[in-house]
């Protein structure tokens, strides 16, 4: 059974990503909330997804967004209450969406009671070993290790030691080599679980385990704080405890990591259902690039048995509109966002349209991120003093952040904050009055209608979703292949147009499209 509303839905499911801050405000502070999402449930059954991924929820000082948890069980009072969630989680079931939420065993907020324990008791302390405290070098810190967000990764406390903290330094990163940190988060898995959630998204999956010595680490080595070996037993216990659940609950995980291989092998039948395709979504517009990729993530997806998850973009990264549109280089790393670099929006929406029916045609599942079926972009000029991502101020503004791709969504009216509260946390730009969700709606040449579209038929082909995909060649620049039964699918990457290849029917196309395909133009045909 393929069918995203059957026993293994998550096999070829179109996920929604929720980022609840910027999502929909519903009590009207500026700053979206649960209210906000229940009033716009129609909005993503109207689009055609599976189900939605909620960024954290949990109360939370909001240093990093809410991925600094002071508290596994309840929900932010920004947000709401666990009675709001509860109804949330009822109200999606009702419309037929799935409910998956993150969560981050990584590492908490310093306003966790146990980092506040930590602190009260001391070196040598048992609180001590629930994190990573350690005395120092002299004055430097114990190891070189650097913060994902800039500067050390090494914090410290008034009596002298230092603590562990791979992201900001109010996220202390929590020591899973002590069973107490094990058995707690079971019990978050299954506290939620109790409560309907169909899956959880895992930040940092990679990360969870260090090499205990702690060694520095120098260019070339293997790194002592990702993909370790004892990760895979920790997951194990988190499928025994998924599968002890009715329906199929699962466990998505967020893994950068260089070795697509070196990711699957967390897919194996008894670890996790998926995990996110992070080198398609930085692949630069090329259609060679394109087809390795795939082909990469096809293969090593197979070896496990696992379904390939395709993301374009998410809360961390530069919206894809932008990417397409740089000149020149339009991939992505997180060391080099090319802020600043000229975009041309008219050139990257064209591509992000034929990147949803790429995206929407391959075998398995897929993402979609809040305001990508808008065709929303990174907004670039944010002033200074509005950024709120660690990563700035982490980095002394050499790295502008993320809050560029979380700017709130504009749902109707003319002018912000667009029905988004009275005034958005961050500034929308005036000419998204053309790209909310109500003009957007009625607007059958939209990004939205494209969206709606291409989820409808993928839920009605039985050549989408999960399956299998054989390439065509048409030439150098155009990326094709067919499935079964009766489906064929090109991507213009060249510079002129190209012929279309005898068909039957033109499903849906990314834009104008004749006898001939345009550049950058995506098409689906029925063969
Ligand atoms: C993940 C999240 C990101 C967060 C980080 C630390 O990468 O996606 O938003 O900042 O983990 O929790
Ligand atoms: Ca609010």
């Amino acid at each position: 059974m393929t069918s995203a509303q059957g026993p293994a839905w998550w096999r070829s499911a179109a996920i929604y990503q929720v980022y609840i801050r910027s999502f929909a405000d519903g009590n009207g502070d500026g700053i979206g909330d649960l209210a906000g999402v229940r009033a716009r449930l129609d909005h993503l059954a109207e689009l055609g997804v599976d189900a939605i991924w909620f960024t954290p929820w949990y109360p939370s000082p909001m240093d990093d967004g809410g991925y600094d948890v002071a508290d596994f069980r309840d929900i932010d009072p920004l947000f709401g209450t666990l009675a709001e969630a509860e109804a949330l989680i009822a109200e999606a079931h009702e419309r037929g969406l799935r409910v998956i939420i993150d969560i981050v065993p990584n590492h908490c907020s310093d306003e966790h009671r146990w980092f506040a324990a930590a602190l009260a008791a001391g070196p040598g302390s048992p609180e001590r070993q629930r994190f990573w405290f350690r005395p120092g070098r002299g004055d430097e810190p114990p190891n070189n290790w650097r913060s994902r967000f800039g500067g050390s990764a090494w914090t410290q406390v008034p009596d002298g030691e230092w603590y562990l903290h791979l992201y900001s330094s109010r996220q202390p990163d929590f020591n899973w080599d002590n069973p107490e940190i094990r058995t707690e988060f079971e019990d978050v898995l299954r506290f939620w679980f109790d409560r309907g959630v169909d899956g959880f998204r895992i930040d940092v999956a990679d990360g969870l385990v260090k090499d205990p010595s702690l060694p520095d680490v120098e260019p070339g080595d293997e790194s002592p704080f990702s993909d370790l070996e004892g990760l895979h037993e920790i997951y194990r216990s988190w499928r025994k405890i998924a599968d002890s659940y009715p329906g199929e609950r699962v466990l998505v995980g967020e893994m950068w990591l260089p070795d697509m291989s070196r990711a699957a092998r967390y897919l194996r039948q008894d670890e996790l259902h998926s995990a996110f395709n992070f080198d398609f979504l930085v692949c630069p517009w090329d259609a060679g690039k394109f087809r390795d990729v795939i082909s990469r993530t096809l293969r090593a997806h197979d070896e496990v048995g696992a379904p390939a998850a395709w993301v374009l973009s998410n809360h961390d990264v530069t919206r894809h509109v932008t990417r397409y549109g740089r000149s020149g280089d339009t991939g992505f790393s997180f060391a080099d966002r090319l802020h600043g670099t000229p975009v041309d929006l008219a050139l990257g929406t064209r591509r992000a349209r034929a990147a949803a029916l790429l995206t929407l045609a391959l075998p398995g599942g897929m993402y979609v991120y809040q305001g990508e079926e808008l065709g929303l972009w990174e907004i670039e000029d944010i002033p200074d003093a509005l950024r709120e991502d660690p990563v700035f101020a982490r980095t002394g503004g050499a790295d502008p952040g993320r809050d560029g791709c979380r700017v709130p969504l504009p749902w109707s009216g003319s002018a912000p904050p667009f029905d988004f509260g009275s005034s958005a946390w961050l500034p929308q730009p005036s000419v998204w009055s053309s790209y909310t969700a109500a003009a957007e709606g009625t607007d059958p040449s939209s990004m939205l209608s494209l969206y709606r579209a291409g989820l409808r038929l993928r839920e009605k082909l039985p050549a989408l979703g999960a399956g299998e995909l054989s390439w065509v060649s048409l030439g150098d620049g155009v990326l094709a292949f067919t499935r079964e039964p009766g489906f064929m699918f090109l991507l213009n990457f060249s510079a002129s147009p190209v012929p279309l290849p005898p068909h039957r029917e033109i499903l849906l196309a990314s834009g104008p499209v004749t006898d001939s395909i345009p550049t950058d133009t995506a098409v689906w045909l029925r063969s």
